[in-house]
């Protein structure tokens, strides 16, 4: 598993970690993953997983030199400073853990001043409960006023969507994210089922690599997201084969041809403001059933809707 640095902060982490949203079942497959070397965990307040994620970090105690890096978030109805240390405490204590690695403001919250929640976030550094901080979803304006707000402390992270086909990012917010030495967490990096991005691949591009290459579409999806420097991903399965599938997207590189190759065939998107608060205003507990429904929709037209 190729490592690369969070931010500047001298601490290496795994390209790929394991995602948990919606994550069902045991830990099972979670436990593969670590076994094979994604040592980086993330989880959040409110995908209800964090407990389960503790569980198997008590497994993993018994395992001699092993360190899992986990990461979670804070809901944004809870960045006032009081709800804010709750939210810590309750993290640490479903994990089990004395000090939380990544720390992240799960996506901005404009009604609550972000002094108030980065003063929070400082305290709690300072006080050994934190190790490090990150934000989600966080524009770079956000970000700015952000680390503005955090004074001598470093925002490390901005966990963000990126994909072949959701390229959004590549704008503004990867760009200074490199020149600022944070780390780009990419989730959805499958875009949520490797068939939506097999979709916006009219001349079967990626098939044709996998073949080539002996790897699997997953994995060249995947691999092209870590291609750049400062930015790992979170692939989420709840199976143990595909788990160790997408570890396997690490510890090569795809050649700068097939990488500038996939850039110019898949068809993607750069999602406008419009489209962000369009998915903003779709509740999170009917994002499944979304994408449930679009699957049943002709491939043509299930292209338009990534
Ligand atoms: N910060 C945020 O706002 C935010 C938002 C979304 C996600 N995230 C994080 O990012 C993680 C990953 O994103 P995601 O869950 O949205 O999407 P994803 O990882 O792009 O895709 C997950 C989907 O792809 C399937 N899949 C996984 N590996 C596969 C493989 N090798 N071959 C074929 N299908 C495969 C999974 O099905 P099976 O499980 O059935 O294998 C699942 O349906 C989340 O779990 C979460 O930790 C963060």
């Amino acid at each position: 598993m190729h490592l690369k640095e969070l931010g500047k902060t001298g601490v290496f982490i795994p390209e790929i970690g394991l995602g948990t949203w919606d994550y069902k079942g045991d830990t099972t497959a979670l436990r593969k993953g670590l076994d094979a070397g994604a040592m980086f965990i993330d989880t959040a307040e409110s995908y209800g997983t964090e407990l389960l994620v503790g569980r198997l970090l008590s497994e993993m105690r018994h395992a001699v030199h092993k360190t899992v890096f986990v990461a979670t978030k804070i809901s944004p109805q809870n960045f006032r400073a009081k709800d804010l240390r709750n939210s810590v405490d309750s993290s640490l204590s479903k994990l089990g853990v004395e000090t939380i690695d990544l720390m992240q403001l799960h996506e901005p919250n404009g009604a609550i001043p972000i002094e108030e929640t980065m003063g929070a976030l400082a305290v709690l550094v300072d006080s050994g409960k934190i190790r490090f901080c990150g934000v989600s979803n966080f524009s770079v304006r956000e970000l700015q006023a952000a680390q503005n707000a955090f004074g001598k402390h470093k925002i490390v992270s901005n966990q963000v969507r990126y994909n072949l086909i959701d390229r959004t990012i590549e704008k503004e917010i990867l760009p200074y994210c490199q020149a600022n030495d944070i780390t780009v967490i990419a989730y959805s990096p499958l875009a949520k089922g490797v068939g939506r991005i097999l979709d916006c691949d009219p001349n079967g591009t990626i098939s044709r690599m996998a073949q080539a290459t002996g790897k699997t579409p997953a994995q060249i999806m995947i691999n092209w997201c870590n291609f750049r420097d400062g930015i790992v991903s979170i692939p989420k399965s709840n199976s143990a084969e595909r788990v160790l599938e997408n570890c396997g997207a690490s510890g090569w590189r795809l050649s700068p041809d097939d990488f500038a190759l996939l850039n110019r065939e898949i068809k993607f998107r750069h999602r406008t403001n419009f489209d962000s608060l369009v998915r903003k205003l779709i509740p999170r507990s009917l994002h499944g059933t979304a994408v449930k429904l679009r699957a049943l929709l002709p491939r043509g037209l299930r292209r338009r809707i990534t």
